[in-house]
């Protein structure tokens, strides 16, 4: 299988936007490998928009921009894999991509011959410019049959932005991962409305194709391409990674690798955290309650058996997260408890059989590995 668990990598467009270039894939990928990330799983490094040029070549083959690439996209995937990494591509299911470059509508099979030549492994595939009387799940089949035909395992990242309900059809089309929302940006209120949009629709995530709520943004700090001058506090950032980690999604940096440091790195590096998103069982995160809204407590079963219990204060205001036992299957007269373990600090907090209810800060998570216990 291609896709066991969420697809981990890295991926331009959150930081460089246009600005890409040989050198930047280069040494992204050598920091890669020197700053650990390869090793802890991240191994997909994707170019977005903006490689091609503008025009197609005499035979209607498209073309990496010279200027940028000098040697070429199969000089990178040579360089990617020769450092145990997988390279991956950006089109667009439309007429030209969001940025106006040419794109693979009616290209579908020839482009796919293309990358599968240049030794591309992921394809993402964008939504821009697609011709009204077209039909979307056709256009997203035809590129995933051009890509089963091209001779080469690529994974196929559809970029949908949640249109007609993705969740619903695209494992069906042989899809491994689809973008389920809008562009996110560098912003607390960007990252909350996107995962609080996907909750309902984890339940579709399974081996093979997983729901994609867009790129990390971990570690611009407000700078870059979806920067917003005002950057999340590490807080923020945290509470990000470890939705996204409990969510069970796709990891894909945003950020420049080449200059994170300190506490993103550590974050993005954080194990605990990457073996939660890469749990073999792939299941969803059950909801156990969101009192007052805005304030969800997951228990999440691992296929270990253990669990993870997420609670999230999403709200600008200091709450108690109730962990009541019977909402998650444990009634009072059970005779069975949870022994917690904090996953950011080790610290065992004991077995508990009662309320559980901590104070969280505005825009904070608490993750915890339970066991259970008999009493
Ligand atoms: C769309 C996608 C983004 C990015 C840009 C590139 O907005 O959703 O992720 O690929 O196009 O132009």
């Amino acid at each position: 299988m291609l896709v066991q668990t969420p697809p981990m990598g890295f991926n331009t467009w959150n930081t460089f936007g246009a600005d890409i270039s040989e050198e930047l894939i280069t040494q992204t990928c050598d920091a890669m490998v020197e700053k650990g990330y390869r090793d802890a799983g991240y191994s997909y490094i994707v170019i977005d928009d903006c490689w091609m040029l503008a025009e197609r070549d005499g035979d209607g083959r498209l073309v990496a921009d010279p200027v940028k690439f000098p040697h070429g996209m199969k000089y990178l995937a040579d360089y990617i894999h020769a450092r145990g990494m997988k390279f991956g591509i950006y089109s667009c299911a439309g007429l030209r991509t969001c940025q106006d470059l040419p794109s693979s509508f009616g290209h579908e099979f020839e482009d796919a011959r293309t990358f599968a030549e240049w030794g591309v492994d992921f394809l993402k595939y964008d939504f821009c410019n697609f011709p009204e009387r077209a039909d979307c799940t056709l256009a997203y089949h035809t590129m995933s049959m051009a890509l089963k035909a091209s001779g080469r395992d690529i994974l196929f990242s559809a970029c949908q932005w949640g249109h007609f309900e993705p969740w619903k059809w695209m494992r069906s089309i042989g899809v491994h991962m689809y973008r389920s929302t809008g562009d996110i940006n560098d912003s607390y209120v960007s990252i909350r409305d996107i995962a609080e949009s996907q909750f309902q629709n984890l339940k579709f995530n399974a081996s093979g194709c997983f729901n994609d709520p867009d790129m990390l943004v971990v570690g611009m700090y407000g700078k870059g391409n979806v920067g917003m001058g005002s950057a999340p506090t590490d807080e923020e950032y945290r509470t990000h990674f470890a939705l996204w980690c409990l969510m069970g999604v796709p990891l894909i940096i945003g950020g420049d690798v080449r200059k994170i440091d300190g506490f993103c790195r550590d974050l993005l590096l954080n194990r605990e955290l990457i073996a939660i998103d890469q749990d073999p069982d792939c299941r969803e995160p059950f909801l156990v309650g969101n009192r007052g809204g805005h304030r969800p407590v997951f228990l999440r079963h691992m296929a270990d058996g253990t669990f993870v219990i997420g609670m999230f204060n999403l709200t600008d205001n200091r709450s108690r997260m109730p962990f009541l036992f019977p909402d998650a299957g444990l009634p009072w007269h059970s005779g069975v408890g949870l022994e917690l373990t904090d996953v950011f600090t080790g610290e065992n907090l004991g077995i508990r059989r009662d309320d559980f209810s901590p104070v969280l800060e505005p825009h904070t998570c608490k993750l915890y590995r339970a066991r259970l216990v008999t009493l």
